[in-house]
Order: structure tokens, then sequence, then C-alpha cells
């Protein structure tokens, strides 16, 4: 490979991507990590005011982002943001797939409302976002990179996340669908599945004093991760470097679960 291709194998400059769930603790974090190298976003969430706030501190010119209302579950809206998306940019090279919930219920208590809602917005949400992109832009362009984020509870489960880790082990199950459709179109489909992450999501499980060190002990890199820990695969996932991988899920946990 040519000097100039190596130095641009982490290059995500001018790139467009689109993210979910985006005023959360981890979508916050990508968004301004690709911000920093210079990528172009289309910053979305649920809640457009706290996604507003966020952006407004990030303090990028007004030329780098776009700021939208999106609710996931909503085809509607998925359609339209993509469109809008598309017309103000051009394109969309990165979906960085990441709003998600997780209520933690015991299964026999699970109502089946709340089971739609999780698998709503963490399974559908995801595949007809994805399914929008590809369709708009990824697949006439033939080129882009999605990046679902799924969850080691898609792997190994865990107690009170049967909603949860469901949607989680289906996103894994997805992405290796979605790569073999779409590789023919150039398309790079991954996923991570963070865990052992000290976020606001997983503060009911380290709320008892000293849980947070006890855990910490038992990980590998002896300590808990923070969600900057996510953005080196998430740009190792956006960029040329992983011009080759595709259908693959990345464990990033400090080493939790091979200990
Ligand atoms: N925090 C962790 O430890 C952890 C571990 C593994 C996986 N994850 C996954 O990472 C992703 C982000 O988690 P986080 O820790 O940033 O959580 P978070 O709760 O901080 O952020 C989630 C964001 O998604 C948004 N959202 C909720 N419902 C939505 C909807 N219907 N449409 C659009 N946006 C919606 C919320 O407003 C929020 O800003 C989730 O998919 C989560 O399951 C998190």
């Amino acid at each position: 490979m040519s000097k100039k291709g190596i130095s641009q194998l982490f290059d995500v400059s001018n790139k467009v991507i689109l993210i979910t769930g985006g005023a959360g603790a981890i979508g916050s974090s990508i968004a301004k990590g690709f911000a920093k190298l210079g990528a172009k976003l289309i910053f979305t969430d649920f809640n457009l005011p706290e996604a507003q706030n966020i952006a407004h501190k990030m303090k990028i010119p007004a030329t780098q982002i776009i700021v939208e209302h999106l609710d996931v579950r909503d085809q509607t809206q998925v359609q339209n943001v993509v469109k809008k998306s598309i017309s103000h940019f051009n394109r969309i090279d990165i979906l960085f797939n990441n709003a998600g919930i997780n209520p933690r219920i015991k299964a026999v208590d699970i109502k089946k409302e709340i089971w739609e809602e999780v698998i709503n917005i963490n399974l559908s949400g995801m595949f007809f976002m994805a399914q929008e992109v590809a369709k708009q832009t990824m697949i006439p362009n033939l080129d882009g990179k999605i990046i679902n984020t799924s969850s080691l509870q898609g792997m190994k489960g865990a107690k009170g996340a049967a909603a949860y880790a469901s949607s989680k082990g289906g996103i894994i199950t997805l992405t290796k669908v979605l790569a073999n459709e779409w590789g023919k179109f150039n398309i790079n489909v991954n996923s991570i599945a963070p865990s052992n992450l000290d976020t606001p999501m997983t503060a009911r499980v380290y709320s008892e004093k000293g849980s947070k060190e006890k855990a910490s002990k038992k990980t590998p890199l002896q300590r808990l991760g923070i969600p900057d820990d996510l953005i080196g695969t998430v740009l190792y996932l956006s960029s040329p470097a992983s011009n080759y991988v595709t259908g693959q899920t990345i464990i990033i946990d400090g080493g939790k679960s091979v200990s």
C-alpha cells in the first residue's frame, strides 16, 4: 500500500456520519470525537433539546453539523431525516446506529408493552434506519459503513435483560444478514458490543457502595470503561482501515468477557 493509502487508513475528515441516540452518553462521545476528526455530523436524538444543547457545546462550525429530532420508531421520520440529510450534505457515508433503551425487569414481570417498546427501538429501529440509509444513499453510491450498537448482553444474556439482550442478540444476527446482502454494494455492516462501562445506563448496576471498585478488580484492564473508550473502534469500523471487515461484532469490555 502506498504511503498516502496508509496515512488515510483512519481518515474520516469530510465523511458524513448520521448518529442516532446522539444525546446519550455513547452517542455524544462518538459525535465529539468525529467532529474533532473533521467529519460532518447529522446529529439526531429523540430528545431534541438535549441534542441541541450538546451540539451547541461542541462549538463546531454550522456547516459541519445539522441537529434533528428523530424517533427511530417512526418510519416516516426516519425517511424524512435521511432525505433531509442527503439534500444537506449530498450523501451519508457512515451510519452510527446507536439509539437504545435498557429497562431492567425480571422476565416474569415484563409486560407486552415494555417488550414491544424495547424491540421497537433497539431492533426494529436499527433495522429501518439501516434500510433507509442503504436505500436512499449507500446503495446508489456503492459506498457505506454501518455500525450497529449491540451489547455483550446480546451474546451472553444477563438477569433482568430478557427484552434488552434479545434485541441486542438480534442486532448481532441482523448485522451478519445485512453484511451478506449489501457487501456487493461495497457497504460494510458491523457492530460493537460494549460492556463494563460506567455510564448513566449502568448506574443501577453499580449503585452499591464499592461495586465499581469490585468490578474494576475483576476486569483484566483493571477499570470500568467510559464512552470515549469506544471512539477508536467506531473510527476503525468507519474508516478505510476496516474495508475488508464486515458482518463482525467487536466486544469492547476491558477484557471482562474473557476473565
Ligand atoms: N451504557 C452502556 O453501558 C452500554 C453497554 C452496551 C451497549 N450500550 C448501548 O449503547 C447505546 C447507547 O447507550 P448509552 O449508554 O449512550 O445510553 P443513553 O441512555 O445515555 O443514550 C441513549 C439515547 O437514545 C435516545 N433514545 C431513546 N429512545 C429513542 C428513540 N425512540 N429514538 C431515538 N433516540 C432514542 C435517548 O434519548 C438517549 O439520548 C444503546 O443502544 C445501548 O443499548 C450501552
